[in-house]
């Protein structure tokens, strides 16, 4: 088979066969087909799409790249969850221990940024001395133990996931339907858990960026999620602003120990509730949305859940005592404020163009092979249908050095949309799909 041959076809918006898809995804995690060639597959992909059944072929042979992790010797329902990718999107390290607490075994294999998303595994890398590689029985082991491990996918699983993933960020072409279900099915197909929570995120910051593409990327995952043989959950969270205040590495572990330790509350931790109490529900924990809710509450009241991330960081190498003092997580030169500069009304954001600046600083990657800066990003102040003046604190900005912080408070400012008439508040989720149907918040 050439390569080449099956470029043509998806260039002329032909089907691709099952084999041919197979051919593509087995040379993407082998190394077989040089990157190229892959790219410009990816970008045929994205400008012409795939059927039901090519979107089908190629989330089960990115599931068959590799291992199927035997997560059997952790007793109970293993729970897991996954976002398409936000900006402020902490939801994993509020809801990931506040489930764990409740006693339902948490095995997360996570990712890292996408285009001007931030990913957990970046996250927790800024944690000092924290790993997020470990063998398969390590992870396991440490299931057993604490209940809950938040992991990098290891080598073996979804390989050709870890080759495309990465390609993806870097060319444009991560809002595609079919590469993104595939992406997250193959690795949550592969990685063992029994319930799966899927987050897809809606709006200016998201992948998706209508409510009703995003209802359809989440009723196809539910879908084809539910029929390779897994419980599935999704739900469609907004992303017209960022979710929780704090955008950065660091800063984004600061703001979820804030919430665990119940000296926060806002939009990250409501959204952490809610996806929570389904993980509860998938996990046979929970009978009712409110009876999993009250449970997560209380772990944060008695301590239960900031104690779970204490143990999982202790036991992945991390610095444990960060979740009771976040000075010791990485701070950059420059610590800065900038003020709103007008009174009014703030109507709407650009979270995309926010998340840009997040990684024009430092806190994502533009290449490949760029590193991260753990400590820098910005932490914004007003929500949409905030009343603010003058003076009201706009952002903080934690820079490398002052030029940059330059850059990133004029691209927050561009970012902000001020109106002289009141606007109201942005609602924080439009549906959740299990393989029942769809519900609609009143
Ligand atoms: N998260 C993933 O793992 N893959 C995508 O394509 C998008 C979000």
């Amino acid at each position: 088979m050439l390569m080449t041959s099956l470029l043509t076809k998806k260039k002329l918006g032909q089907e691709l066969t099952r084999e041919e898809i197979c051919f593509f995804v087995k040379g993407a995690a082998d190394g077989t087909i040089p990157d190229y060639q892959l790219t410009a597959m990816l970008m045929a992909i994205r400008l012409n799409g795939m059927t039901a059944r090519e979107t089908v072929d190629l989330t089960l042979a990115m599931r068959d790249s590799g291992d199927i992790a035997d997560l059997s010797a952790i007793p109970g329902i293993k729970v897991d969850k996954h976002s398409t990718g936000g900006v402020g999107d902490t939801v994993t390290l509020v809801a990931a221990p506040m489930v764990a607490a409740c006693g339902v075994p948490v095995a997360k294999m996570s990712g890292r940024g996408l285009g001007h998303t931030g990913g957990t595994l970046d996250k927790l890398e800024s944690i000092p001395g924290m790993s997020i590689s470990l063998t398969e029985d390590a992870f396991i082991r440490q299931v057993k133990e604490t209940g809950l491990a938040v992991i990098g996918q290891t080598g073996s699983l979804a390989p050709a996931d870890k080759t495309l993933y990465a390609l993806r960020d870097v060319t444009s072409t991560v809002d595609s339907l079919p590469l993104i279900v595939s992406s997250i099915l193959s690795k949550k197909l592969a990685s063992g858990s029994d319930g799966i929570v899927l987050d897809v995120k809606t709006g200016s910051g998201a992948i998706m960026h209508t409510v009703e593409d995003s209802i359809e990327l989440a009723r196809t995952m539910v879908e084809i999620g539910t029929m390779a043989g897994k419980k599935f959950a999704a739900i469609v969270t907004d992303m017209g602003q960022p979710l929780g205040t704090h955008v950065g590495n660091a800063l984004e572990v600061k703001d979820a120990i804030d919430v665990l330790s119940g000296r926060t509350g806002g939009d990250l931790k409501e959204i952490s509730l809610i996806i929570g109490a389904l993980m509860l529900k998938l996990g046979g924990k929970a009978g009712s949305m409110e009876e999993g809710r009250a449970m997560l509450e209380k772990t944060i009241e008695n301590g239960t859940a900031l104690e779970k991330l204490r143990l999982m960081i202790a036991a992945q190498g991390g610095d444990p005592r960060v979740c009771d003092d976040v000075t010791l997580l990485p701070r950059p030169a420059v610590i800065r404020q900038a003020v709103c500069g007008r009174a009014g009304w703030v109507s709407a954001m650009n979270t995309e163009a926010l998340g840009e600046a997040g990684r024009a600083m430092g806190a994502g990657r533009l290449e490949l092979t760029d590193v991260i800066d753990p400590a820098v990003g910005f932490v914004l102040h007003p929500r949409i249908g905030d009343r603010v003046e003058e003076d009201t604190p706009l952002c903080t900005l934690y820079a490398k050095n002052e030029a940059d912080a330059d850059r990133a408070e004029e691209a927050v400012r561009a970012a902000i949309t001020f109106s002289d008439e009141p606007c109201g508040r942005m609602p924080l989720y439009y549906a959740i799909i299990t393989e029942n149907g769809m519900i609609r918040p009143e």
